[in-house]
């Protein structure tokens, strides 16, 4: 029994009830009081109440699990210090015990007719490449992406073209006032858009406000960690608010057809924050990325159930919004350091665009006794194994030089194409070596230090004659299928030809170091173990 306001209804604190609002019967889910059962009460409700033990509960909010005491650590996802305290958390459901028998609904042959065009485009190419030809009717997409990137930005110029070509386009803001919205809508010339715009954080509210009229085609929720929902009585932002709050919009996607974009913030180590459940739960992730500093911004498809993963979308940050960037070669390559030793061009594939981006390398004598190795836009397990490959098969002594990698522009490249490219900037940098500025690199490069074919070989060369470059370095197994692209190839079996071309081409950095450059790249770089064998 409690006490204080709700003592006064004369009736146990609810854990457990259900709802009964008309034909549809809403779980309210345990650690539900009695006020607010009778708020819905108010509005016509029948609530049947069962007795239940109270559960206040421990949520993780990183990953969703729930436990019935506090601990350190989550046992499920590994995290140290992310539960919290949430009431009402495990939503055990009991409207099991309904007694309401079934509706009936009829079964559909797989090859019906949908009336509308499933797919609808954005209006924005960059964004369509992404998300596979446009918004699928019905779907929910989460879009993640740090604070301050331009999410918001790159929203409310969706809506405003979807609006624009007459579509009921609706944007809901649940962190910016209706001013702030607008503020930002007139800066980028689409204060004229008819988006019908709210500031409001109900799901409820929102539900039942899109449910009257003309279905909408788009709605943007920025963001869902500022929604919450009344079926539950977790504080906004909380792991169960969230998680109930998507599930019931995405219930609503599903029966309307909207389509709805959630917006979602991501935490210092790039996951969405609050449960990963959420990105089980929708049909599409897209994560929108890039540096601070810089002004391109890549959308990236993290999940798809209607389209390729592996496509990239590129934007500009200008004043007056993100621009689309059609060729973003040009973008990357456009702030080269001509003529520095330690830089390479890698001819790189994004999904099924060719992207030409440079590579950066410093190869540093260390001071400490476990040299640094740092790298950004790359994988750094992928560096560490092509460091060894060149101190094993190359005669590359590295163990004494911090060891620094760069993709220029802010692009993340995931292909081991990049492996050649990266060995070319690393011993380009020891030996303190321009490489030619006219050459590209491509080729994956194996634990024995051969160097392997990669896929779309033609694209890549394609790309880098469309851009002015003279020749390629690449696989040897590659060149049949390099065709005439108009470029002089440079083919390499090993990273050992690679190694001592370049080594050739070396000039000593000073007095100083000098003596230590010669001895760094052994005598043609043969490799070690031929060394060993033969004297
Ligand atoms: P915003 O879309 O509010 O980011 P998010 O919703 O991801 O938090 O974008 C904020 C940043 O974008 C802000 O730092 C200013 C910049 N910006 C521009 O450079 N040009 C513009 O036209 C707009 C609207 C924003
Ligand atoms: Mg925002």
């Amino acid at each position: 029994m409690r006490s204080g306001p709700e003592a006064k209804f004369a009736v146990p604190r609810l854990t457990a009830a259900v709802l009964h609002i008309g034909r549809d019967v809403v779980p309210a889910f345990a650690g539900t009081t009695l006020a607010g059962a009778c708020l819905r009460a108010n509005d016509g409700v029948a609530v049947e109440s069962h007795m239940a033990k109270s559960s206040l509960s421990f949520v993780c909010q990183n990953c969703g699990a729930a436990y019935n005491r506090w601990q350190g650590k989550c046992e499920a996802c590994g995290e140290w210090n992310t539960l919290s305290e949430e009431e009402g958390a495990t939503s055990v459901p009991v409207s099991i015990r309904s007694k309401r028998k079934g509706r009936q609904f009829a079964l559909e042959s797989l090859s019906g007719k949908s009336q509308d065009a499933p797919r609808l485009s954005s209006g924005m190419t960059e964004l369509d490449r992404v998300t596979g030809g446009g918004f699928v009717r019905g779907s929910v997409l989460l879009v993640g992406g740090d604070p301050g990137i331009g999410k918001s930005t790159l929203l409310t110029q969706a809506t405003s073209m979807l609006a624009r070509a007459g579509h009921r386009a609706v944007y809901i803001s649940g962190e910016e006032a209706i001013a702030q919205v607008r503020l930002r809508a007139e800066r980028l010339g689409l204060a004229d858009a008819p988006v019908q715009l709210a500031a409001e954080t109900s799901v409820e509210d929102i539900v039942s406000t899109l449910s009257e009229g003309a279905v909408p085609r788009l709605i943007v929720i920025d963001s869902i960690q500022t929604m919450w929902t009344d079926t539950v009585e977790s504080a906004p932002g909380t792991v169960t608010q969230v998680r109930a709050s998507a599930q019931a919009l995405i219930r609503f996607a599903k029966k309307s057809g909207a389509a709805i974009i959630l917006v979602g913030h991501v935490t210092k180590d790039g996951q969405i924050a609050g449960p990963r459940v959420v990105e089980h739960m929708v049909d599409a992730v897209l994560s929108f990325e890039g540096e601070g500093s810089q002004q391109f911004r890549i959308l990236r498809a993290v999940k798809n159930r209607f389209g390729p993963t592996d496509e990239i979308g590129v934007f500009e940050m200008t004043g007056l919004g993100l621009r689309e960037v059609s060729n973003p070669s040009e973008l990357f390559l456009s702030e080269r350091d001509l003529g520095t030793p330690g830089t390479a061009v890698f001819a790189g594939i994004e999904g099924t665009r060719p992207v030409l981006v440079e590579l950066q390398a410093l190869v540093a004598p260390t001071s400490l006794g476990t040299p640094r190795r740092a790298v950004v836009g790359w994988d750094p397990s992928r560096l560490s194994m092509v460091l060894a490959v060149l101190e094993a098969h190359c005669g590359v002594k590295l163990s004494g030089h911090d060891v620094y990698l760069n993709v220029a522009g802010g692009l993340r490249i995931q292909e081991p194409a990049a492996d050649l490219a990266a060995a070319a900037a690393l011993v380009s940098s020891l030996v303190n070596a321009q490489l030619p500025t006219d050459a590209v690199y491509f080729g994956e490069v194996s634990l024995s230090g051969v160097v392997r074919p990669v896929a779309q070989t033609a694209a890549r060369l394609k790309e880098a004659a469309k851009l002015g470059f003279g020749r390629a370095v690449l696989p040897e197994s590659a060149r049949g299928e390099a065709g005439d692209a108009g470029l002089a190839l440079n083919p390499i079996g090993g990273l050992t030809t690679l190694v001592a071309e370049i080594a050739a081409r070396g000039t000593p950095r000073g007095n100083r170091e000098s003596s230590r450059d010669a001895t760094v790249v052994e005598k043609n770089a043969t490799p070690a173990r031929f060394r060993r064998e033969n004297g």
